[in-house]
């Protein structure tokens, strides 16, 4: 059935893609304003940002509410979630072995007994881990693969040097400068495909939060920081790490180190430990 406009003008097509690109290339105080302190509180009462964004899932004012018991804390799961932040930056002391080790067992290694930290689709482990080490005791600067199901590193043979490769691949210099390792989420798509089809992708980027959370809990429990960092260039991890950037490609990847406490959040952190 012809619409009215297409009797009208019936030589333009209604689903012309540049209505989503007009669209999408608007600018709003909240796209221009996202450092302001109020942001993600104004995204949830200020009319004009409810009317753009839509209704955040509490304000149904007609509903009836049932307010949440008051928090039972006590257990360390429940004290490393309230403790955790997004470090800003790091000081520049190392981390130890024990602890790097440590945080990588519980969250990604892969045991006999219980599997792992991190749930995945399947079992299958289509996410591998790598790894930019700059300041872990023990270890050489240098590029890393883990072996999960051994926990083994493999050192990579590549001459570039880790930090100068994290402050050109990292949009976020503070968080490029001190890191003492930065790690890297590379999805692997065929081995989910074999089983998933096309809700593969899907399956990769839930997988990959799952082994984000997991890590960065494991660093708050051992006093480290840690920020996670959607802001590199894709091209330049996949290009170092020799991937097509299709079949396998970076997703994700977060930075550690030992807090900053010069920086006010990273005091907290300490505050929090004693
Ligand atoms: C998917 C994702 C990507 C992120 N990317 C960056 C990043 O590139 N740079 C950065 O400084 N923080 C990044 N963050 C951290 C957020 O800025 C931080 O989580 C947010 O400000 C809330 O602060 P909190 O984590 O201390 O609660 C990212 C967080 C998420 C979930």
């Amino acid at each position: 059935m012809n619409t009215s406009a297409e009797k009208i003008l019936p030589w333009i097509p209604l689903d012309d893609p540049a209505e989503n690109y007009h669209q999408a290339s608007k600018l709003s105080r909240w796209v221009n304003d996202s450092s302001s302190a109020m942001y993600a509180y104004d995204l949830m009462t200020d009319p004009e940002a409810i009317a753009s964004f839509g209704v955040p899932s509490s304000n149904y004012p007609s509903a009836e509410h049932y307010p949440l018991a008051n928090s039972r804390w006590g257990s360390s799961i429940s004290s490393v979630l309230r403790n955790r932040h997004s470090a800003q930056s790091f000081s520049n002391a190392p981390v130890s072995f024990q602890d790097f080790s440590t945080l990588l067992r519980e969250s990604a290694c892969l045991t006999e007994s219980y599997g792992r930290g991190a749930p995945s689709a399947g079992g299958l482990y289509p996410i591998d881990i790598y790894l930019c080490i700059t300041n872990v005791q023990g270890l050489p600067a240098g590029f890393y693969t883990l072996a999960t199901h051994t926990a083994t590193l493999h050192k990579l043979e590549v001459s570039t040097e880790p930090r100068q490769f994290l402050k050109e691949s990292l949009l976020f210099n503070d968080l490029a400068a001190h890191s003492a390792f930065h790690l890297f989420f590379i999805a692997s798509m065929p081995r989910l495909r074999i089983k998933y089809g096309q809700r593969s992708y899907r399956f990769a980027l839930i997988e990959t939060g799952h082994l984000a959370q997991a890590m960065i809990m494991c660093a708050q429990e051992a006093g480290l920081a840690s920020c996670p960092v959607g802001g590199f260039i894709d091209q330049k991890i996949d290009d170092l790490f020799c991937l097509d950037g299709v079949e396998q490609s970076v997703l994700y990847s977060v930075a550690f180190g030992q807090p900053d406490f010069s920086r006010a959040a990273d005091v907290r952190t300490s505050q929090n430990q004693k």
